[in-house]
């Protein structure tokens, strides 16, 4: 006897698949069967490298460049999935504007305004394009947001990656809560410190030996920094069939530092 994880059948979106984590997670939902398209903003080497990667072990994989914070690029995006594949099984918000760390007192008005504006309309973007085509297709569908799990105790000097994130995190429990009637479930994945893309600069180009390694041993209880596989691996959970009474829930994958 095994147990395996089993999927609905359908494409998943993942949005920020050029990035870090982003990456992880369209190689594991690939490697589990599934076609993946996924988008990236600025960064084409990079997504057309991953999807070489993936289609070099038999995945199924492409992108298309959508800037999240135009609604219209998002709607765009979706209307092209549909109709070159049909059902949209899986939608995963996995993308995040690039910032400063800063205090808040000493946060730029413009670097506010950008980040919010990125962020939390980027994902409004998708989770209501999302959420129209689950109800178009009749029978539901998987939201998947990657926040942080700084949403839950408070990072200094990393607000600009909270705030946004606890906005996300209440509209996609608004999802289940208001469209679980029709079928669609929506959870958040929050990272802790990952080393993948920014988590991987912030940890070697912002913290010294001596910081990375205080950081490591006296907060996070597994005493390690997570990879972009272990995100991966939580979000394939989430939207599994094993998981599908599962909604409206955050899990934090950082090795205990929300503790
Ligand atoms: N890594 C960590 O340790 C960590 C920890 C907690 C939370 N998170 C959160 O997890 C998410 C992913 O993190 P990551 O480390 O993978 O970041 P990353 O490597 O910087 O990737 C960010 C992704 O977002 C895309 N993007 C940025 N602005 C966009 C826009 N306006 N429209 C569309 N796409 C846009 C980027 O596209 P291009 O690169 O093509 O421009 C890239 O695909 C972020 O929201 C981050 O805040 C990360």
């Amino acid at each position: 006897m095994s147990t395996t994880l089993s999927f609905e059948a359908g494409t998943v979106i993942v949005a920020g698949g050029s990035g870090g984590i982003g990456a992880g997670i369209c190689k594991r939902f690939a490697e589990a069967g599934m076609r993946v398209v996924f988008t990236y903003h600025s960064n084409e080497s990079k997504a057309q490298a991953l999807q070489a990667d993936i289609t070099s072990q038999g995945g199924l994989c492409e992108y298309e460049r959508t800037d999240l914070s135009v609604a219209s690029d998002v709607d765009g995006l979706f209307a092209k999935v549909r109709e070159r594949y049909g059902r949209i099984a899986h939608v995963i918000y996995a993308a995040g504007p690039h910032f400063e760390f800063n205090f808040i007192g000493a946060i730029p008005d413009s670097d506010w305004h950008h980040v919010v504006n990125a962020d939390i309309n980027g994902a409004f973007h998708l989770i209501q394009a999302a959420v129209r085509a689950f109800r178009a297709q009749g029978d539901g569908g998987n939201l998947i947001a990657v926040i942080t799990s700084a949403v839950e105790r408070v990072p200094v000097k990393d607000i600009m990656s909270a705030a946004p994130k606890a906005a996300i995190e209440m509209l996609v429990r608004g999802v289940a809560k208001e469209s679980g009637r029709f079928g669609i479930r929506a959870n958040c994945v929050g990272p802790g410190w990952i080393n993948a893309g920014l988590g991987k600069k912030g940890i070697e180009e912002k913290l010294d030996e001596k910081t990375r390694e205080h950081i490591r041993k006296t907060t996070i209880p597994l005493q390690r920094f997570g990879e972009a596989d272990d995100i991966a691996y939580a979000a394939l959970f989430l939207c599994s069939k094993q998981a599908g009474f599962i909604t409206g829930q955050s899990l934090a994958v950082d090795g205990g530092l929300q503790l």
